[in-house]
């Protein structure tokens, strides 16, 4: 096992030149993509040094991976376009709203077949000689990333990872340990610092696999719940705090129901689907739709609903805007961006616990997108059910863009408020 050293930091090779590429198309790179830019540069010099010309047979794949703004993906394409042999990037993140993101930005520019989009991470690691990408934040997406390009990359694989000094823990180097034989920390730049990866080690059969799946207890139908969890979706298998107390009110969110044909019940941020699974098991006759931003998200969700017995399907938001829904029982997990493809005034009943962090950051921004979309796909008369930390001032906005909001439960730490669609 191996942490074989320090490598020393790459000189400013091609990061000015990207930089200025990108800024003039409206991104806005920063340390972690410039530094990518040039460790990869230095890394493709190297090749071109060794290879023959047999190395050179089309295609060639470079994984991105994690590149939510699109700058990394649209610089790094540009070295590639450098090149005479025949490199495709695919680019692979579990943020939706990054790839619509690095799909407007870099879409334009290529009419080519030179970069492709995944929409499933197993599909972006497929025969990869480089993986190359920003470090998530926690350590079991890191784990989960980490193991799917062992398994799916070629033995050859280079994989780069980067991240802010202070976003990273010698646990990562571990974690990294797990799945590749060589793992070297590069000196950092600008507050950043690679991780490389080599080797990979075959899939430890002792240990479990993704989704991780649990029991939790709670307020559940039956005291108890199956839980299955992708790596770095929110609470993991835990149970967090706030949607515990929603949980234990879902039973009167779901009464004004009971009496509906089809009731149409929507998740919004589903996380691992708790909320979403719970009120598919409380109210059968009803259609619930349980979307995320996070791939990691939604298909923990399906794996969580079908481990309660429940029929759940998968699919992916709609560039092309909102569209009519299936209203068949069950689940409908759904991979968007607040729930963009859900049509105005379809959802009877909205279930959440809104995002209030942005990496470490107190970030209330996807809050407000959350209450507009809401007040958006809500029929009049519909309800809300949020939860959230008391000190957040949602209610005021709750009003505003929803309607009348009670309060129908606070604790020292949590409120739950219902909002009816005015
Ligand atoms: C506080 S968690 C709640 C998860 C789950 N409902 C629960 O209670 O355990 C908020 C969720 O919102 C999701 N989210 C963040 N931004 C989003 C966006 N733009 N569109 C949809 N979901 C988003 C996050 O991925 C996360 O799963």
């Amino acid at each position: 096992m191996g942490h074989t050293g320090i490598v020393p930091t790459p000189a400013i090779v091609v990061s000015d030149s990207l930089t200025a590429f990108c800024q003039d198309a409206g991104m806005r790179p920063d340390a972690v993509d410039r530094l990518l830019w040039d460790e990869f540069a230095l890394v493709l010099e190297d090749l071109e040094a060794t290879e023959t010309a047999e190395d050179e047979d089309p295609p060639r794949w470079l994984a991105i991976v994690g590149d939510e703004s699109g700058a990394l993906t649209a610089g790094v394409d540009q070295l590639l376009q450098q090149r005479s042999d025949n490199w495709v990037a695919i680019n692979w993140q579990d943020s939706f709203a990054g790839r619509s993101a690095v799909q407007r930005h870099c879409a334009p520019a290529h009419q080519s077949d030179r970069l492709v989009f995944a929409t499933e991470p197993v599909a972006a690691f497929e025969d990869a000689e480089f993986v190359i990408g920003r470090l998530p934040k926690s350590l079991d997406a890191l784990d989960e990333l980490a193991g799917l390009i062992a398994a799916h990359a070629r033995p050859s694989v280079t994989v780069l990872l980067t991240g802010r000094v202070k976003h990273m823990t010698t646990a990562m180097n571990d974690v990294l340990s797990r799945h590749f034989a060589e793992v070297q920390p590069h000196l950092g730049r600008q507050k950043s610092r690679t991780l490389e990866a080599r080797g990979p080690r075959p899939t430890d059969s002792a240990r479990p696999s993704y989704p991780l799946t649990a029991e939790l207890d709670g307020p559940f139908p039956d005291g108890r719940i199956a839980i299955a969890s992708h790596g770095g979706v929110f609470a993991g298998s835990r149970l967090d705090v706030g949607t515990r107390e929603l949980l234990a009110h879902l039973d009167d969110a779901l009464n004004p129901l009971r009496s509906a044909a089809h009731p149409r019940v929507l998740d919004l941020g589903c996380g691992t689907g708790l909320l979403a699974t719970t009120a598919a098991l409380l109210l059968p006759q009803a259609s619930v739709i349980a979307t995320d931003d996070s791939w990691a998200a939604v298909h923990s969700t399906v794996a969580t609903a079908r481990r309660n017995g429940l029929v759940a399907t998968i699919s992916q938001g709609l560039v092309d805007g909102p569209q009519p829904l299936d209203s068949s029982p069950g689940i409908q997990a759904l991979w968007d961006d607040t729930a963009a493809s859900i049509p105005d005034a379809s959802i009877d009943l909205i279930l959440c616990n809104p995002p209030f962090h942005q990496g470490a950051a107190v970030d209330t921004s996807i809050a407000w997108d959350f209450f507009a979309t809401a007040s958006r796909v809500l029929r009049p008369e519909g309800q809300m059910w949020t939860v959230f930390n008391r000190h957040l001032p949602y209610l005021p906005a709750l009003r505003r863009q929803i309607g009348p909001t009670t309060v129908v439960h606070a604790t020292p730490k949590f409120t739950i408020a219902r909002s009816e669609r005015a």
